[in-house]
């Protein structure tokens, strides 16, 4: 018997499905992983794997790249958790609004589901709207808010909406089709109490869908003529598309982006930013509440300040690079990928 299978076996006693997130799981069993480094991983039973998941995206610079490791080990010397604010903090921030210039204020959060989560929080209470809209397909994390006709994991699992989620929560939640901009029209003409329209403005979790000629165009307008706000999820596109993600690509504004995965480079952090206005109501000096202990814990922190400044160096050469390998793979293989 395998290691890997052993293990799975073992796994399978003490943890649901023997995995910690949905699409690990593989019939008959995954592959368990000892090392990795750079493009490669090597499981338990010494098999050598090139690794094209890259950590669902967030590995862009690759595993246990050179600059993140000595940021993260000179900061381990110095602490792992201070729950009080650092410089760290200030200088990271201050780097993804350089990045992202419509992310005038940022706050880090751990994951994409805690930034995708407080980003439609925020919105509801700047605009004192309920409802939100969603795309059919797009994923935006594991809440309640936005599991509703996702993509990613959920849709493998034929999952429209999860059990356990309140119907209650579900039903402030809209649907509709990604690419069709004159259906989100109609729906907005109808609907007058929509906080927020949420999108991945390239659709990377059902397959890759491209948005079509102005359709991000459209919902820029149209939600600035509704009153509701645009949140764009660049959990998967920040600093993949370019150093400014899918924004900066397509030339728009957004009122509150979301970033995570390639920002930590595999370590644990993610981010929601946008407008001043909107953001400065965040508690304590606002009265939408957001928290969490380790927030802006300064070993994520380094890890996303050597992945940025290593982003932004090495710029000119990497997204070219990883433009023309992704085309190469997009004609060898017949999927499209960013
Ligand atoms: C576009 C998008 N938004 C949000 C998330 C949720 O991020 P996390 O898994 O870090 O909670 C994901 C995860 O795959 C994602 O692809």
């Amino acid at each position: 018997m395998s290691n890997s299978k052993r293990l799975f076996l073992r796994s399978k006693k003490v943890i649901p499905s023997g995995i910690n997130s949905p699409v690990r799981y593989y019939d008959p069993y995954p592959f368990f992983v000892k090392k990795a480094q750079g493009s490669s991983l090597w499981d338990v039973d010494g098999n050598h794997y090139l690794d094209f998941c890259n950590g669902y995206g967030a590995l862009l610079l690759g595993h246990r790249r050179k600059e993140i490791v000595s940021s993260v080990l000179s900061q381990l010397k110095k602490g792992t958790l201070y729950c009080a604010p650092t410089e760290l903090e200030v200088e990271l921030s201050e780097l993804i609004s350089k990045n992202f210039p419509s992310m005038q204020k940022v706050r880090l959060v751990n994951t994409g589901s805690e930034a995708t989560m407080t980003a439609i929080r925020l919105a509801r209470g700047f605009t004192k709207k309920k409802k939100i809209i969603k795309f059919e397909g797009c994923y935006h994390g594991a809440h309640d808010y936005v599991l509703v006709k996702a993509g990613s994991g959920a849709a493998h699992m034929g999952i429209s909406v999860s059990d356990g989620s309140l119907e209650e929560v579900s039903k402030n939640t809209l649907v509709v089709q990604y690419n069709n901009s004159e259906e989100l029209a109609s729906v907005l003409e109808k609907e007058k109490d929509v906080a927020a329209v949420i999108v991945e403005p390239v659709l990377a979790n059902m397959g890759l869908v491209l948005p079509e000629k102005n359709f991000l165009s459209d919902i820029r307008k149209i939600t600035s003529e509704n009153d509701s706000l645009l949140i764009f999820d660049e959990v998967v596109t920040g600093f993949r598309m370019s150093p400014g993600g899918a924004q900066k690509s397509y030339s728009i504004d957004p009122d509150i982006t979301t970033l995570g995965k390639a920002l930590g480079n595999g370590f644990v952090i993610a981010a929601v930013g946008g407008k001043s206005e909107i953001m400065d109501i965040l508690s304590p000096e606002g009265q939408v509440y957001q928290a969490s202990t380790y927030a802006g814990n300064p070993v994520s922190v380094s890890a996303a300040l050597a992945s940025v400044k290593t982003m932004n160096k090495n710029k000119a050469k990497l997204y070219p690079k990883l433009e023309r390998s992704l085309q190469e793979f997009s004609v060898n293989s017949g999927r499209s990928c960013i």
